[in-house]
């Protein structure tokens, strides 16, 4: 298509939040108008966000998984790699040094592990809230029961992030094993909606066998899901998984999305992912400016770094946390934004009440 009508698929979008199905297949595979585009994005974000950059600090608990994901560099059967699983005090060590670095939200993200039970997950969650009282917890610790979660928001977690990671179900097939599902995958989602928390969503740019019009239907769940967080980054093979052969996903395509889910939720919280930066040495930095207003450094123990690989090339793995802030206040200012170091809230808006 010839580069003004693409420009006047961005503008409509921005007027209108939304597109037909076949509009956006089309904005999703033609980076014609993406500078237009990102321009529409970025003024989107600052009439809500302003320049502000909001750090969560991740800490990788756990690489024990009992799932079997095609994608994922830590599925159960991926012997090469080594497991661990971080201490109740390894776990607040991490906090203590990211509270320290001015850190106020803390993501305790992990694989599906069997020795984290509820009990365990929820003495953790009661140290951490009790030890760090002006701090948000938020979980990324895959599917559970609704009463499971619960149990984890009565005793202090408030955000949760579940990718969906694709909302095709024939799609959704060809990444994981049968015994997952795209439907089990919606109902945690909506459990976790129900329950109180805010809700981050996702789905991985490029992954094997992805379709435009997959993206569509993603983009049309999380209409109906109405997420907090959406979290996108491209796919990244890794060489012990059944999709070592597929090619990544693009840095110039997830810009797009990035700037596409900017337009269509304008309240959300969008991260500039690892993943981002990792197929990218700026890649954060030209996520920041497509309209993402989040970044998650890295604050688990360096030693344990390199062991939770869900892709090759990851970036950060011989840092530690304070490294990591000092690069991204560089980073991040170098991108014409600033660092927040409040909780950031979602902010929605009378029309994006979800
Ligand atoms: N490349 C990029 N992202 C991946 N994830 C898992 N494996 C990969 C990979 N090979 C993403 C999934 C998951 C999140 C924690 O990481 O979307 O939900
Ligand atoms: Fe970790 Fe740059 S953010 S080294």
């Amino acid at each position: 298509m010839e580069n003004t009508d693409m420009s006047k698929l961005a503008e409509k979008l921005y007027k209108e939040r939304d597109l037909s199905d076949a509009e956006l297949e089309m904005l999703i595979d033609d980076g014609g108008a993406d500078d237009v585009l990102f321009g529409y994005a970025d003024k989107v974000r600052r009439e809500n966000y302003g320049d502000e950059v909001y750090l969560r600090g991740l800490i990788e608990f756990t690489n024990y998984c009992r799932n079997d994901c095609y994608y994922c560099g830590i599925r159960r059967s991926n012997r090469n790699v080594e497991r661990y699983r971080l201490t109740q005090e390894q776990i607040l060590d991490c906090c203590k040094t990211g509270h320290s670095l001015g850190y106020r939200t803390f993501v305790l993200q992990g694989g599906e592990d069997a020795y984290f039970t509820d009990d365990r997950i929820c003495d953790m969650i009661s140290m951490i809230h009790e030890s760090f009282p002006d701090c948000v917890i938020t979980l990324s610790i895959g599917e559970k029961s609704r009463e499971s979660y619960e149990r984890y928001f009565r005793t202090g977690a408030r955000r949760y992030l579940l990718r969906h990671e694709t909302a095709d179900d024939e799609h959704y097939r060809k990444l994981h094993p049968d015994e997952l599902s795209l439907e089990n995958r919606k109902r945690c989602l909506f459990d976790l909606k129900d329950t109180g928390y805010q809700v981050g969503t996702g789905f991985m740019v490029g992954s094997p066998h992805q379709t435009a019009k997959n993206i569509v239907s993603d983009l049309r769940f999380m209409q109906k899901l109405n997420p907090d967080m959406i979290g996108i980054g491209p796919f990244i093979r890794h060489k012990d998984t059944p999709f070592a052969g597929y090619e990544s996903g693009t840095l110039e395509q997830t810009l797009r999305l990035i700037a596409i889910l900017r337009l269509m939720f304008p309240y959300a919280l969008i991260p500039a992912t690892t993943a981002l930066g990792s197929i990218h040495p700026t890649g954060r930095e030209q996520g920041l400016k497509a309209g993402a207003n989040v970044i998650m450094p890295n604050l688990s123990p360096t030693e344990v770094r390199e062991l939770y690989l869900l892709y090759e090339n990851k970036i950060c793995t011989s840092e530690n946390a304070s490294m990591c802030k000092g690069c991204l206040e560089r980073r991040i200012s170098s991108a014409g934004y600033s660092i927040s170091y409040s909780v950031g809230d979602v902010k929605r808006k009378g029309a994006d009440k979800g």
